[in-house]
């Protein structure tokens, strides 16, 4: 998070703070946040209405692809109005955005409707986090102009309540998210869940990110994975292996060995990926072209490159290697995803209020 102090507009002022966020009458606030991508999957929920994750997953957030969320109190308007890229949003995503705002209202005691303005630069709803970036963004956003006051962990606790990846794009670089304790009071449980830094400061990571298909995705990762915990049988057995793939993450991260944490990553995935192969029906985000980007992959390992896959709730690849190897893996993913893009991502900065320039 920025330290400098940010400033949020008003109709009447402009305020200074040294904190996030102040209380002020119909401020406007902006943020902008970054997707994250999980290295330790986030893949089931223990409770649902509070967004607590089953396991603690660990991600890097991307220097590409952000999200700028604009929010204006409304105190004339009889309900919230979204705009997504321009467009009224409507819909689920829409009722998504309003929900969040009631939760926020429900904090701040405020009845006070929005005007959410909301400019995303990575495909929605195609596996590659645009949730993550948007409801981070949105949190950091709708907590300034509502004058929630909170800290960074305050926020990923906020953000995660508008989806569960979200809370670790507060964070720059690597974070690990807490599944917390279930068996608490609602305030207890939702207290206990949240991201916070991990330090990877001997790696020199890049992920390049193969978009076969940026068109929305079938089944949404939030039907995914509750159907995934209720019908598939490998769902424990994965849950249970990845509470150890998080160990092994965080030490491998600690002594900055790409290797090892490509290795731990991509187990990971292609397990929760298992897991919901398994699921009744089965959920599938591989397409032929997914394959075929994995393929490149293994061949580029066979070849003695580090590089290593992990895959969403889509069938774009992402694949992490060293910096000094971004060139080489790019062109061989390029290739392998003939007529897709594709992007390379070094770890990105945490979510933050933008300066409005007054
Ligand atoms: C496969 O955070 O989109 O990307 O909490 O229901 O909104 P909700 O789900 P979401 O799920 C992300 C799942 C994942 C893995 C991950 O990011 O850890």
């Amino acid at each position: 998070m920025r330290t400098d102090q940010p400033t949020v507009r008003t109709d009447q002022q402009t305020v200074r703070t040294d904190q996030q966020t102040v209380r002020a009458e119909q401020p406007v606030a902006t943020a902008v946040a970054h997707p994250n991508i999980a290295l330790i999957k986030y893949w089931g929920k223990s409770d649902e209405k509070l967004f607590l994750p089953r396991t603690d997953s660990l991600s890097m957030t991307l220097s590409v692809f952000p999200t700028t969320t604009r929010v204006r109190l409304a105190p004339e308007a009889g309900q919230d109005t979204v705009v997504f890229n321009g467009e009224p949003a409507t819909g689920e995503a829409a009722r998504r955005i309003v929900a969040f705002l009631d939760l926020v209202r429900e904090r701040a005691g405020s009845p006070v409707r929005a005007v959410v303005d909301t400019e995303n630069t990575v495909p929605t709803g195609a596996g590659l986090a645009s949730s993550a970036s948007g409801f981070a963004a949105l949190a950091v956003a709708a907590a300034a102009a509502y004058g929630l006051g909170l800290d960074a962990r305050g926020l990923s606790r906020l953000a995660r309540r508008g989806s569960g990846s979200a809370s670790r794009s507060i964070f720059g670089g690597f974070a690990v998210w807490h599944a917390g304790n279930p068996d608490g009071t609602p305030q207890e449980a939702d207290a206990s869940s949240y991201a916070e830094p991990v330090d990877a400061a001997g790696l020199d990571p890049a992920l390049v990110v193969a978009v076969v298909n940026a068109g929305p995705k079938e089944v949404s990762s939030r039907t995914a994975m509750r159907r995934t915990m209720d019908t598939s049988p490998l769902f424990e057995p994965w849950a249970e292996s990845s509470r150890a793939d998080l160990v092994d993450m965080r030490a491998a991260l600690g002594r900055g060995d790409l290797a090892a944490v490509g290795e731990i990553a991509e187990r990971n995935a292609l397990g929760m990926h298992a897991t919901m192969l398994a699921a009744r029906p089965a959920v599938r985000y591989m397409s032929p072209a997914s394959l075929t980007v994995i393929d490149s992959v293994l061949q580029l390992r066979r070849d003695g490159v580090a590089a290593y896959v992990t895959m969403d709730a889509g069938p774009n690849v992402k694949v992490l290697c060293r910096r000094a190897d971004t060139d080489r893996v790019a062109a061989v993913v390029r290739e392998a995803a003939a007529g897709g893009s594709v992007h390379v991502a070094v770890p990105g900065p945490g979510a933050r209020l933008l300066d409005e320039g007054v």
